[in-house]
């Protein structure tokens, strides 16, 4: 079947759809972007992705080009005409198409957006999360506004590429002091106890919406969650250890480094809380 893209007010077929060369994200990577899944062909979790979205456009001063309205049904046009039901909807926002230059072109600069969708293996996805994944880790090495959502992933990209030629999945960064930040791509978790902790969200990781819902998740399943940082000694010596991600929901990781983390298959509270996941998020 052949896939739409949805870029700046049409909708093109995938293979052709372009950017134009001077296009602030190209050059600059001058833009944000979000990651929203799609279940049973509704949006999860949309008014936390969008907020998330506004927040991210207003630190970096970028409008968005379209009401939020107008994003909403543009965001179910492209998940209709790509005829996804279980998947992601991906979305960027530039600053749009000027001559090279690094300070803001002129505000008649209209931002660029782009919208793609495309089918996740949901259950290649759960055979995944039955066995676990293994991680490796990085000196964190990003800048410090890593809470913003940006399409500058270069640190992000080198990490994963580094655990894929380590026969793993995910890499965690390590701040200087020897504390998780996050995943390339994921928050980063641990069980010790009856606890589940993670970094907290103010500083130095982007507040995964994930990460959001499963807080009310941990409540619910009688688990105390302590946001706090910590180290991968501590990761190691945990009961569990798993990543989230609207991509991948609660992963299980059974491997740091290739040290085996707890017996070293994916341990009950992440499994709990994977299964349970899809109760506490807002369909849409
Ligand atoms: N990644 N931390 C980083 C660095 C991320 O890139 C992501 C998401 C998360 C988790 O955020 P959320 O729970 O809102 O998906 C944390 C997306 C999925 C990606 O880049 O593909």
């Amino acid at each position: 079947m052949s896939r739409v893209a949805y870029v700046n007010g049409r909708y093109l077929p995938h293979g052709g759809a372009m950017v134009h060369i001077e296009d602030r994200g190209y050059q600059f990577s001058d833009g944000v972007y979000e990651v929203c899944e799609v279940r049973g062909g509704r949006l999860v979790d949309e008014r936390r992705h969008v907020a998330r979205l506004e927040r991210s456009l207003t630190e970096l001063r970028i409008r968005l080009p379209m009401s939020i309205a107008a994003l909403g049904v543009v965001l179910r046009e492209t998940i209709a005409r790509n005829r996804v039901r279980d998947g992601i909807v991906y979305l960027q926002v530039t600053r749009g198409v000027a001559r090279r230059d690094h300070a803001f072109p002129s505000s008649d600069v209209v931002p660029a957006i782009v919208v793609t969708a495309r089918s996740l293996d949901i259950a290649g996805n759960e055979r995944t999360a039955e066995e676990g994944i293994a991680a490796i880790t990085v000196p964190e090495n990003r800048w410090d506004r890593v809470d913003i959502k940006a399409v500058a992933l270069l640190p992000n990209v080198l990490a994963k590429q580094a655990a894929r030629e380590r026969g793993a999945k995910e890499a965690w960064f390590v701040d200087r002091d020897g504390f998780v930040t996050e995943g390339s791509s994921t928050n980063a978790w641990i069980v010790v106890g009856n606890t589940v902790v993670t970094r907290p969200a103010d500083r130095g990781i982007l507040r995964g919406i994930t990460r959001t819902v499963l807080v009310d998740a941990i409540a619910a399943e009688g688990l105390t969650l302590d946001e706090r940082p910590f180290t991968v000694a501590e990761a190691l010596a945990a009961l569990e250890a798993f990543s989230t991600a609207a991509s991948l929901l609660v992963m299980p990781i059974v491997r740091i480094d290739d040290q085996p983390i707890g017996n070293g298959a994916p341990g009950l509270v992440a499994s709990a809380l994977r299964r349970h996941f899809h109760r506490f998020a807002e369909f849409s």
